[in-house]
């Protein structure tokens, strides 16, 4: 798992529940004073440890904490991969092209053994996407957490029409794409 992941799980930790919450996480997931820096891999249990401590912290569901997670750190990865992502671009295109243009580069650059996600978006109607999830790492919500990030980082609204599961950890989400607030996060940014 990139370090780029984890070291925004620790931000969000912190933003959300103070600093001592993450030192609390590290322990009870068995790694203290454990350090994540971006540039780096780290074992997949690292993520999933701490996942699995932050459910008994927050009495919160695995895959709502995910989903949380997955828009919260949309805006911060943008930022740091801002020049991997054409400026015409909007919600719908970044979407059908996360797989190949942000994970594979992102990913593959670090370690070319690395086995990110897949994420196939196919667009079904004007609007409507397919948002295929597949990963041994079982985090579909977060993905879905991902789409929503995606569409208000674009000013747009994400709705949730329907969800299928399996086979294993694949998922399927369709999502309805509508005109949100209108303000672009990159353009807020600049
Ligand atoms: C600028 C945008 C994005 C960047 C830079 C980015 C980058 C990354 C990186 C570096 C990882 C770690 C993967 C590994 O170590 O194998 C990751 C994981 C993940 N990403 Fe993204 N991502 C972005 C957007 C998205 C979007 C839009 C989605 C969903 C539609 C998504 C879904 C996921 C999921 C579910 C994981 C967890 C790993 C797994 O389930 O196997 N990401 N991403």
């Amino acid at each position: 798992m990139h370090g780029v992941i984890i070291s925004n799980l620790k931000k969000y930790v912190i933003e959300k529940l103070g600093d001592p919450a993450w030192d609390s996480l590290c322990e009870k997931a068995g790694m203290p004073g454990k350090a994540f820096i971006p540039i780096s891999m780290y074992p997949d249990s690292d993520l999933d440890d701490l996942v699995a401590a932050a459910v008994e912290v927050t009495g919160q569901d695995r895959d709502a904490i995910l989903q949380d997670f997955g828009a919260w750190v949309i805006p911060p990865l943008m930022k740091m991969y801002r020049s991997f992502i054409p400026d015409d671009w909007d919600a719908s295109t970044f979407l059908q092209n996360v797989d190949e243009r942000i994970h594979e580069r992102v990913v593959r650059m670090k370690d070319e053994n690395a086995r990110p996600p897949h994420i196939n978006v196919t667009q079904l109607s004007a609007g409507v996407l397919s948002v295929e999830y597949q990963s041994h790492r079982d985090m579909g919500a977060l993905a879905l957490g991902c789409v929503y990030g995606v569409a208000e980082y674009y000013g747009e609204k994400a709705t949730l029409m329907e969800q299928s599961n399996g086979p294993g950890t694949h998922r399927t989400y369709t999502v309805r794409l509508s005109a949100g607030s209108g303000v672009k996060g990159h353009q807020e940014a600049i």
